[in-house]
């Protein structure tokens, strides 16, 4: 069986979806990889590099020929290389089929199946596999970066002879993955970090990361939520948080927000005025921007300047860290591809498996489920 990947044609996408080292376990197990030529230059792997851990460094079309799988991070194979495609060819990435629905559609040919990692289930079994946490991990960490290399003023504090400068104070919106590894790197810069979210759960882990868990005070509401993913809040819930949020957020140096409802728009956390009662120079990045958005004003992949303050929506944090966002992205697809595979070493399409029943929007040219 071949394995395969192409250089990501999204101009923004520097990562690649088989690292050097996935590539020498891939061979280890007896598939051949084939590799487009260049595909991990942007991630700082060489086709040396994969040419020494057992790979064929490949044309694009000769990949398209014979390739049995394709990993790839976002690019998504269009006509007319489509065409070339061998029968019965499996694609896997993560493709965002809600917003890229039209050029999915059109795999829906040929005996082609597509598998959308971003519609992995969030079981235990699947947590080797999960890109959207090991990506998000790294986007929260990004984030605090980004925010660092625009802000003006140092960021923790320091005693000096010419005088003290006062730490940073970091607010963050969403305590998930994303804002989980954006508490940790805020502290670490020696931020004073607050943090929010819907989940009373996460007080624990934001206390833990030594930072201060802003409570809304509103516990009827809270005590409503009983799955470990958020939910739509009452209005009267929304007003009282963007009173709390607006109280805390105009003291804050540096906002960032990563909420997130699956399925749905994004809440709005932080609106013009909280912008305007903000400090100059203060800098807020919006992490759910591709969602709508946390922060009003927030345009999806800009930076644009609102009193004052900078507000930030990146389009793609983990492609910005490319070497360590391939590594782990290039793991997850392996536990995901190795998982499947038959004894007659052949990618066995199991459709009882929640994991592939969740993920397989096109089965044998035939979309399995509706995006
Ligand atoms: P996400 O990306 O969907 O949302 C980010 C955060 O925004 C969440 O913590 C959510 O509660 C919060 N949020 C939503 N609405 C909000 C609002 N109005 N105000 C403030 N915060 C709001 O979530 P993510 O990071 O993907 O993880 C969600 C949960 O899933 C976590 O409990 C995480 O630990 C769990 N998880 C479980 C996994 C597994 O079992 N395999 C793998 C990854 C995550």
């Amino acid at each position: 069986m071949i394995i395969a990947t192409l250089k990501e044609i999204n101009e923004d996408e520097n990562r690649v979806a088989i690292s050097p080292d996935i590539c020498k376990q891939y061979c280890k197990k007896g598939f051949s990889v084939y590799i487009e030529k260049n595909s991990g230059l942007k991630s700082n792997f060489l086709d040396i590099d994969y040419q020494n851990s057992g790979a064929k460094i490949s044309e694009k079309n000769e990949i398209l020929n014979q390739a049995d799988i394709i990993l790839s991070v976002t690019s998504i194979i269009k006509l007319p290389e489509l065409n070339k495609l061998k029968k019965n060819t499996i694609l896997v990435g993560t493709y965002n089929p809600y917003e890229n629905s039209k050029t999915l559609n059109d795999l829906a040919c040929d005996n082609i199946s597509v598998i959308t990692l971003d519609f992995l289930p969030r079981i235990s079994r699947a947590q080797s596999m999960d890109v959207l946490s090991s990506q998000a991990n790294l986007a929260g960490y990004k984030a605090v970066i980004e925010a660092s290399s625009i802000f003006k003023k140092a960021m923790p504090m320091m005693m000096t002879a010419a005088g003290t400068i006062i730490p940073a104070k970091c607010l963050i919106l969403g305590a998930g993955v994303a804002g989980l590894q954006a508490i940790a790197t805020a502290k670490r810069l020696g931020c004073v970090v607050y943090a929010f979210d819907v989940r009373p759960e996460v007080e624990e882990q934001v206390k833990s990361l030594g930072a201060k868990f802003v409570h809304i005070n509103e516990k009827k509401e809270i005590e409503k939520s009983h799955s470990v993913y958020a939910e739509e809040m009452s209005e009267d819930y929304n007003k009282k948080q963007a009173e709390k949020i607006h109280e805390v957020g105009k003291e804050m140096d540096i906002i960032i927000s990563t909420a997130l409802i699956p399925g749905k728009k994004a809440p709005l956390l932080i609106k013009a005025n909280t912008i305007k009662s903000m400090k100059n120079g203060s800098v807020l990045i919006d992490l759910a921007a591709s969602a709508g958005g946390n922060i009003e004003g927030s345009v999806f992949g800009k930076k644009v300047s609102i009193e004052n303050t900078i507000l930030y929506a990146p389009s793609n944090l983990p492609s910005l860290i490319p070497y360590d966002a391939s590594l782990l992205y290039s793991k997850n697809l392996f536990s995901f591809v190795t998982t499947f595979i038959n004894e007659e070493k052949k990618f066995n399409i199991d459709e009882e498996d929640q994991i592939l029943s969740d993920t397989l929007i096109i089965k044998n040219g035939k979309k399995v489920i509706s995006f």
